[in-house]
């Protein structure tokens, strides 16, 4: 009973062949990616195919003898229309006769509509949509916001002027580690016919920006303090920090704290009932992440 991870050389494509690697045989495990040289897939024995979500033909033949297949969101920075994307794996999901489907999609509950994140979650709930009428066992994970994204940016806040701005203000969101997401979904594919049909949100305790920055000040031992800004002067902010990821992504980014603003991502977890045990909090996960770039050298 094989299980294939597609967009394998990922962040959270990495993490999610690691968990699954301690409780499967390598060979029971299938790594996807467009170039398979940049799968870093644990230990020797993982088979790496190749698959591209832009040719059905392609991912049909990377995924032939596999069981469960778990999709991993397309980027949305990438360029391309990403609904005919994910459209692409879940039909070669079908035609390669596996069972199941696990999307990684992203939490939200409507409040994101008029947002700049609108879109892009139009195009995650298409993906739900459609893995839920494709005829396959279907289970959608939807998961919280990267919390190593926005603690780079804390830290990164420590040294240039000790004030980290979003327009979040008091929006409550819940942020959870990549790997923390990865132990999940490794145990939703390990055992993916209990969770049909389910739609569970991978997240941890919500906070709102002023108490993440305080945790983070703590665990990191920073000084930084948050101040809410404009709309307007995050795209700003975004267009100049992240100039080569251009202005659409700045504004899809502001449009993640908007959607903090309205409560959009201010959902209940469902991490225990998918993973089989409670989220770790998110003091403990920043810690798990200082560690990690204490051994980076970072
Ligand atoms: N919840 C959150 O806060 C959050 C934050 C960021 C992203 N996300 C979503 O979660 C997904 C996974 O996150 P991540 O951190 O693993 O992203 P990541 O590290 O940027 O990896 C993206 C993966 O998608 C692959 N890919 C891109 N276009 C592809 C195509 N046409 N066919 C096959 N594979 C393709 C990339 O392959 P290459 O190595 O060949 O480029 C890479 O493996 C993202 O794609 C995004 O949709 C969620």
């Amino acid at each position: 009973m094989k299980i294939a991870v597609t967009a394998a050389s990922g962040r959270l494509g990495t993490a999610l062949l690691r968990e699954l690697a301690v409780a499967r045989p390598a060979a029971d495990l299938v790594a996807v990616a467009r170039d398979p040289a940049r799968v870093a897939a644990p230990g020797a024995g993982i088979e790496v195919r190749r698959g591209d979500y832009g040719s059905v033909v392609d991912m049909t033949a990377a995924l032939a003898g596999v069981d469960t297949v778990v999709m991993i969101s397309a980027p949305v920075a990438g360029g391309s229309d990403r609904v005919p994307l994910h459209r692409n794996v879940i039909a070669a999901a079908r035609a390669a006769g596996a069972r199941s489907i696990i999307y990684t999609s992203v939490i939200g509950n409507d409040r994101e509509a008029g947002t700049l994140f609108a879109a892009t979650q139009q195009v995650n709930r298409q993906a739900e949509t459609d893995c839920r009428d494709s005829g396959l066992g279907w289970v959608v994970l939807r998961n919280g916001l990267y919390l190593e994204l926005d603690l780079n940016h804390i830290i990164a806040a420590d040294t240039a002027g000790g004030v980290y701005t979003n327009p979040g203000g008091t929006g409550r969101a819940p942020y959870i580690t990549i790997d923390e997401i990865a132990f999940a979904t490794a145990q939703v594919a390990l055992d993916a016919p209990r969770h049909h049909g389910r739609t569970w949100n991978i997240t941890s305790e919500c906070l709102t920006q002023a108490e993440l920055v305080a945790l983070a000040n703590e665990v990191f031992g920073l000084h930084v303090r948050y101040e809410q800004i404009t709309d307007e002067q995050c795209i700003e902010k975004f267009s100049r920090l992240m100039a080569h990821r251009g202005e659409a992504v700045a504004r899809m980014l502001t449009g993640c704290f908007q959607c903090i603003r309205a409560g959009a991502f201010d959902v209940p977890s469902h991490y225990a009932e998918a993973a089989g045990r409670p989220a770790r909090p998110v003091r403990a996960m920043m810690q798990d992440v200082r560690r990690k770039l204490a051994a980076a050298g970072a």
